[in-house]
């Protein structure tokens, strides 16, 4: 049972929706890091796909440690419900002083799902800059493309180079594009990744305290955030640096039609930008 308070909260519901990615830095102990790059180097058992995740990495595992943590099995069960299937890992290593990066991508072919995997990145040891990192391009996870069709693309504004301490991880949608980076240092870097399909609608599965979001209410608002009170229209609405015009507009479209569906509020909308598409009198 997962305590309501180690599920994702409202404003990282929004933040995932509109950027595609969450961010947890140095929320895995040292014990467990060390533990799993002991067994990177013995080989990680992987189990066949479609395996529920709770049958996977049992005891003494340290991912499945990790992934039993309750802050990582809280955001597993906000995004894609509880106990979701496991689809593959990798243990991705990018050698010392390699000449290339890899080339910006989405995972798998294209995918049109409104329902949506995550990939769990986890990062065992400190990514300094010169070594590269998991490059991520905030706010394209909506912008379907085929595996490598975007490789020629280099630097676009507003990308996250992952720069970060032993311990930290993300949590992607499939569909977010990009990238290892080029590692310039003498040590390999690796990065163990995790792709875990839903079983369940993803309706409602965060902690919905205090989202006011009855069905029909334009402007859902969160009454108790802990810095600021920031709605989720506001959140949604907000551009990322690669956008133009256009596509903005098409982001936030794609993000509204993401909201009604994790939220079930079929009139939810972002100003006026959903609702004018679906005047047809
Ligand atoms: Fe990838």
């Amino acid at each position: 049972m997962i305590e309501q308070s180690n599920l994702l909260d409202n404003k990282q519901m929004a933040l995932f929706v509109a950027k595609g990615y969450l961010r947890f830095d140095e929320v895995i102990p040292d014990d467990i890091n060390h533990a799993v790059m002991a067994e990177i180097d013995r080989g990680i058992k992987a189990s066949p796909a479609g395996t529920p995740l709770s049958a996977c990495y049992p005891d003494p595992s340290p991912i499945g440690k990790m992934l039993r943590l309750p802050l990582v099995a809280g955001l597993i069960q906000s995004l894609v419900g509880p106990d979701p299937l496991f689809d593959h890992q990798a243990v991705h290593v990018r050698q010392p002083n390699e000449d290339s990066a890899q080339p910006l991508h989405a995972d798998s072919i294209i995918d049109t799902r409104t329902a949506f995997d995550i990939q769990l990145m986890y990062f065992p040891h400190d990514v300094p800059a010169n070594m590269g990192g998991t490059l991520l391009l905030p706010g394209s996870q909506y912008r379907r493309v085929n595996e490598s069709d975007i490789a020629r693309y280099q630097n676009m504004l507003g990308q996250v180079q992952m720069v970060c301490k032993a311990g930290t991880l993300l949590v992607l949608h499939h569909g977010i594009w990009h990238c290892g980076r080029q590692n310039k240092t003498n040590e390999k870097r690796y990065m163990f990744k995790v792709r875990l399909n839903p079983v369940v609608r993803q309706l409602r599965l965060w902690n919905t305290d205090n989202l006011v979001s009855d069905v029909g209410a334009s402007k859902p608002i969160f009454t108790k955030e802990t810095n600021a009170i920031e709605d989720v229209q506001t959140i949604l609405a907000r551009s990322e640096p690669w956008f133009e015009d256009a596509s903005g507009r098409l982001e936030i479209v794609n993000r509204v039609k993401m909201w009604r569906y994790i939220s079930g509020d079929d009139r939810f909308d972002v100003h006026y930008w959903m609702t004018r598409l679906e005047n047809t009198p």
